[in-house]
């Protein structure tokens, strides 16, 4: 039996007390979802290998970072020594995407790749070896609040097939427009991590934080 783990995503909390945001839903959560936009992959800009640095200290959870920048390489040793214990890709972002993921490892993280709503499930067979994590994206990357796609309910049940096929350790996240509508879909489908940013940051204020969570997780709170 999965255990489900919620990695919130910060990029719905408030940027100008990110601290303050973590220590608010650290109590629910497994992990902390870190979105570094570039304004070239995808069309927003967030923040970089620096603000991470300084939010490490502010607690012990893992740090999941997605990073949707292009190109990647040059800035994985950054984001491994600002305190990233997880490294999510885009495969469209580096034309050497399996040299990326080896670099990943190298540097003492776990690799994730991440799958656009356009991006078709044969491109991570050839990375499978390699893997610590596929993300399923269920809105197109750079925004948050947008709408569920639902038709990539399929993909996260094709993938799940694929790592129980594996017989290798990868996790199964999804990640865009998860709610207390999307997320039972979801889970039934097979993920392992769901990421939430709206669901948890924009709804109330932080008292409120632990109680969509909980909703999120299925619990009555
Ligand atoms: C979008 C990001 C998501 C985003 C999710 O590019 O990868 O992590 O924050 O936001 P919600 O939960 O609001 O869809
Ligand atoms: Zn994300």
């Amino acid at each position: 039996m999965r255990k489900l783990q919620i990695s919130p995503s910060l990029l719905a909390a408030d940027f100008a007390r990110l601290g303050e945001e973590i220590k608010a839903v650290e109590a629910y959560v497994d992990m902390i979802h870190l979105d570094v936009m570039d304004g070239h992959f995808v069309p927003n800009i967030t923040f970089g290998a620096p603000v991470i640095e300084k939010l490490r200290p502010w607690t012990a959870l893992p740090f999941d970072v997605h990073l949707m920048i292009s190109p990647i390489n040059s800035f994985i040793s950054d984001f491994a020594k600002a305190g990233a214990d997880i490294l999510t890709v885009h495969p469209e972002a580096d034309p050497h995407i399996y040299r990326t993921l080896q670099v990943i490892k190298d540097v003492g993280c776990k690799a994730g790749i991440s799958l656009n709503p356009g991006t078709s499930l044969d491109l991570i067979k050839p990375l499978m070896p390699i893997l610590d994590l596929i993300l399923v994206m269920t809105v197109n990357p750079g925004f948050g609040g947008q709408i569920f796609i639902e038709s990539q309910i399929k993909k996260i049940r094709d993938v799940r097939a694929l790592i129980d096929a594996s017989e290798r350790d990868i996790l199964l996240e999804v990640d865009g427009g998860i709610s207390p509508s999307t997320a039972p879909l979801v889970i039934e489908a097979g993920a392992d991590i769901l990421v939430a940013g709206s669901a948890i940051f924009a709804l109330g204020n932080a008292s409120q934080y632990g109680k969509n969570i909980k909703v999120l997780r299925g619990e009555n709170s």
